[in-house]
Formats: C-alpha cells, structure tokens, sequence
C-alpha cells in the first residue's frame, strides 16, 4: 500500500472514530441524566426509575438508538484497535490534536489502554444489568407497593385495606395476585368479578387507590441496582443484596476514572480530527472537553458511592 494510502485510510479511521466517540458522548448524557433518577428518594425515584427503563426498553426510536449505540461502541473499539496497530507498523500517525511526544499527556498517549479498560466495564456492566433484565432466564422482581385496595369485610361493608400491589405500566396498581407478567399469564383473579360484587353491595364505593385491574407490572429495575451496590440483607422485591458490593462500587468508580481520563483527551481530538478546529475554536472545545470530562464520570461514580452509602 502507498504511503498516501494509509495516510488517507488512517484519517478515515480517525474521521470515524470521532464521529463514534462523539455520538457515545450523547449516550452518556441520555444514560446520566436516566441514571441519575436513582438518587430521588423513596418510592417516587423508585417509580420513576422503572417508569424510565421501561421507556427506554420498550420505545421503538430509543431501540434504535440503542443499536445505534452498539454498533458505535464496536466500531469504535475495532477502529482505535486497528489504529494502534497501524500507528505502531508504520510511522506514528497520531491525532492531529496531540503535538510531539515531550508536549503530550500520559491520558493522551494511553489512549488504547483505557480505551480497552472502558470496553471490560462496559462487557461487564452490560452483564450486571442489561443482560439480567432483557435476556436472563432468572426470573426478574417486580415493581411491588403497599397502598390500598377495596376489600368486603364482614358484614357484607366495603372497607380499604392495606395490602401489597404490584405496580403496573398503566401507572395504576393491582393486587399481587392478578398481576400479568410479560410473556407469562399469572392471573387468579377475575377482577370483573370483585367490582360487580363490590358494585352490588356499595354502588357509590371509590377506593383510595385505583380499582383492581389486570395489566403488565413494571420491572424492578430499580430494585437490581440497589440490590447490585447496596449492602442491606433486606430486601423488599425479594432479591438479596450483593456480599461484594465493595467491590463493585470500587471498579465502577475506578472505571469512571479511566473514562474521565479517555474523554479528557478524546472529547477535543475528536473535534480535530472532524476539521473543527481554530485559533478561537480549539481553546473552547478544550475546555469544554475537561469540564465534560470531569463532570460526567463524577456524576456517574456518585450513583453507586451514594447506593453504597444510603441503603
Ligand atoms: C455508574 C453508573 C451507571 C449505572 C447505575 C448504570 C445503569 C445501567 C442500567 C440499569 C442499564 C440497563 C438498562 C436497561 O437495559 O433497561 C444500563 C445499560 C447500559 N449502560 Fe449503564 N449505568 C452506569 C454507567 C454507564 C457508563 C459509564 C457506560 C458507558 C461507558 C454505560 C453503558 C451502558 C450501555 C451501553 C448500556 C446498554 C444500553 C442500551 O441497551 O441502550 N453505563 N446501565
């Protein structure tokens, strides 16, 4: 191959690699701001949090953007491998950020080893929660409260009773026992038949929660996460708390580290590389770049140092 050659397919991979990086860099602003909802306390973060990953779960543009984000992080991981590679073989083509070796950061010349190092967190993250709640044939708890429900006490006289519901994706709840797992028929109860005989008996009867129903229970997602960091034994949806969360927490804010560090020389270089570049330009981007950098992994490490620390 000429030199010009792979000078051109080094700038292609590089063109490209930028555009990756950049299009990951919104993901992590979509998935914080997500995330971020599990530190709203009590039950409202904890409806809010499976409100949201049912969302993403179910949305047919957000399941586009998912693969989006997929085939993004393997051709940006295949690309920065197969640049080393070239920059090793060859002459050393680096970004058209960086300036000669002495003027360089460690992060910047390090590049495809955090680079790998953020590639086993995600391997490994996706494992802890994405394959758990999308793949896993364990079967996954459901979002469950304590509220009201219209029951007959003795005497044929309606009163509200607490007792435990299953949250539903109607937002309304149902007693546990008629809850309709998804892709799994679990109903005892036919609830036409409690209202008529509620209806009979009391016509102007309103419960303080909504009426029974049968519907799809929301995924306890929330419940897996803080189950994942946390170290309380108890655990209400019925799932035990990890015995190494420590260690879980350590690697996920070790892992946030090394992206603050990946993204403190990517976030600017990508910009480079893309021809957005420029004596005003480039100092901006830069700064830009460590704030995004900084700010963004820091907030991600929070969640699992706060799970840690509350439950
Ligand atoms: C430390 C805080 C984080 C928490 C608590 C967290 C939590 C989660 C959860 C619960 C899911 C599963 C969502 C679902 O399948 O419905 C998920 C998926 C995912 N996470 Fe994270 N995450 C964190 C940080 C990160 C970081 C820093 C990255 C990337 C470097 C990342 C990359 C991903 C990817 C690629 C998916 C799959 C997304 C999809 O299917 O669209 N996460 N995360």
């Amino acid at each position: 191959m000429s030199k010009s050659a792979i000078l051109s397919s080094s700038i292609a991979k590089k063109w490209w690699m930028a555009l990756t990086g950049l299009f990951l860099c919104l993901f992590l602003v979509g998935h914080l701001v997500g995330n971020l909802q599990l530190l709203i306390p009590g039950v409202a973060g904890k409806r809010a949090f499976n409100e949201y990953a049912f969302f993403m779960a179910t949305n047919p543009a957000i399941k586009l953007l998912s693969y989006l984000t997929y085939i993004s992080i393997l051709f940006h991981a295949i690309d920065g491998i197969m640049l080393t590679i070239q920059n090793k073989k060859a002459r050393p083509v680096k970004y058209a950020y960086e300036r000669p070796e002495k003027n360089s950061k460690w992060y910047s010349r390090s590049m495809a080893i955090l680079g790998t190092l953020i590639l086993v967190f995600i391997a490994t993250h996706m494992q802890n929660f994405w394959w758990k709640a999308k793949y896993s044939s364990e079967s996954f708890p459901l979002h469950k409260e304590v509220l009201y429900d219209p029951t007959m006490a003795e005497g044929n006289k309606v009163v509200d009773e607490e007792v435990e519901a299953y949250y539903t994706t109607q937002g309304s709840y149902i007693p546990v026992s008629q809850v309709e797992v998804k892709n799994k028929t679990e109903l005892y109860q036919s609830t036409a038949a409690i209202k008529e005989q509620i209806a009979q008996i009391d016509p102007s009867y309103q419960s303080k929660g909504d009426n029974p129903k049968v519907a799809v229970a929301y995924k306890d997602l929330h419940s897996v996460v803080y189950a994942f960091f946390g170290v309380d034994k108890t655990n209400e949806a019925g799932i035990g708390a990890n015995s190494l969360a420590i260690a879980a927490v350590v690697f996920y804010v070790f892992s946030m580290l090394v992206l603050a560090y990946h993204l403190m020389h990517g976030f600017a270089s990508a910009f480079q590389s893309l021809g957005l570049n420029g004596k005003k330009f480039t100092p901006a981007i830069k700064l830009i770049g460590n704030i995004f950098a900084i700010v963004v992994p820091a907030l991600f490490a929070m969640i699992p140092v706060y799970i840690f620390l509350t439950k």
